[in-house]
């Protein structure tokens, strides 16, 4: 059966996304296997949040509801925010997929790093717009270039701060010279997926620009509290934005079990300290080792890290998968996700044994 010529333009040609990268030959049985490829939070998700969705299971005969109501009013609370700079969506990537679907038209230009996270450079020829590619600079987002690549045509600026998969982050001034500078006529998006793992007190969010600033920023509970298979992410903007990403609420309103494992994961500060520790403590270890061979190995902020290592990664990438341990390739570099301890020291450990 043929259904191309039913297709809404640009569809056809339209390329779908692949997670966690292509899949490897299986690892002998004997050896546990270890998925640091898709920036999936090992630890698992918190106690409290397990128990309290086996709770609330008993009442999936329910829509949301006013379940809803509620979560968006915690979210706003954890931000000091009213709720309706606030959305929900099932993971920040059906955020990620309304902000195209309401401001792009043919023609429009949408302004990514490169590279970055890989929904953006997907999205946007779904409906007709042109990307506009920007190298990042010391692997982060080229905020100064992006600006610069700004013409009466853009319309969508995506800054993923710090980015993925690099692992680096924008200064300060830099983020401050783009807001003092992007033109009114562009949304911006600044996903902040990453952004309680950066250990840097000083580091500032562009939640501060919602108020003056055509800017979403997204946040996703996938990477701090580990429920990436739970499907929920938010975005901040300003109410004149807000309003219209409400309007697709429908399509991708969070469901009543992830609606209040939101709230209760919100509570858990032992749960987070412990999250937030055990990624830092796993990146350190994991950048030590790295960078005791010839690796270009990039300084992380984030829950992975980026490294082109001195030889072919495809090969290393397969040699590794022979003892468990599954990478995501990016062209020459590799990108390992922190795991739990005795998952970094398999990692680690598989490394020195390959390296001889
Ligand atoms: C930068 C970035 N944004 C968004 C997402 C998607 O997150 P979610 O699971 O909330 O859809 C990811 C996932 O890895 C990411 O790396």
């Amino acid at each position: 059966m043929n259904v191309n010529h039913l297709l809404r333009k640009y569809i056809e040609d339209a390329v779908g996304y692949t997670p966690g990268g292509t899949p490897l030959p299986a690892a002998p049985a004997d050896i546990p296997f270890c998925k640091l490829n898709a920036n999936e939070n090992m630890l698992g998700p918190s106690e409290k949040v397990v128990a309290a969705m086996s709770e609330a299971l008993k009442d999936m005969h329910l829509y949301p509801g006013k379940e809803t109501e509620l979560t968006r009013q915690a979210i706003a609370d954890y931000h000091n925010l009213p709720t309706t700079k606030i959305n929900l969506g099932a993971g920040s990537s059906s955020l990620i997929c309304a902000i195209h679907e309401i401001f792009l038209n043919p023609e429009d230009e949408v302004v990514i790093a490169d590279p970055s996270y890989v929904a953006y450079r997907l999205l946007a020829n779904r409906f007709g717009a042109k990307l506009v590619k920007i190298p990042t600079k010391d692997y982060a987002c080229d905020t100064k270039a992006m600006l610069e690549a700004i013409n009466e045509k853009t319309k969508l600026v995506c800054i993923v701060n710090p980015n993925n998969p690099t692992g680096a982050k924008i200064t300060n001034e830099e983020l401050h010279h783009y807001f003092d500078n992007v033109p009114d006529h562009v949304i911006t998006i600044v996903d902040e997926a990453y952004i309680d793992w950066v250990d840097d007190e000083s580091f500032e969010s562009a939640v501060q620009f919602v108020d003056s600033h055509k800017v979403i920023v997204l946040r996703t509970f996938s990477k701090l509290f580990a429920l990436a298979g739970l499907r929920f992410g938010y975005s901040i903007a300003n109410e004149a934005i807000a309003q219209h990403l409400d309007k697709f609420e429908f399509n991708y309103a969070p469901n009543r079990l992830v609606l209040k494992a939101v709230r209760v994961a919100l509570e858990d500060k032992d749960y987070i300290a412990r999250s937030i520790a055990n990624n830092t403590q796993g990146r350190n270890y994991i950048y030590d080792a790295l960078c005791q061979y010839d690796f270009e190995v990039v300084k992380s902020y984030t829950s992975f890290i980026y490294f082109k290592p001195d030889r072919d990664p495809n090969q290393l990438m397969l040699d590794l998968n022979q003892k468990g341990v599954l990478l995501r390739p990016f062209g020459e570099f590799l990108r390992v996700s922190i795991g739990r301890p005795e998952q970094n020291e398999q990692f680690v450990n598989a490394l020195k044994d390959i390296m001889g």
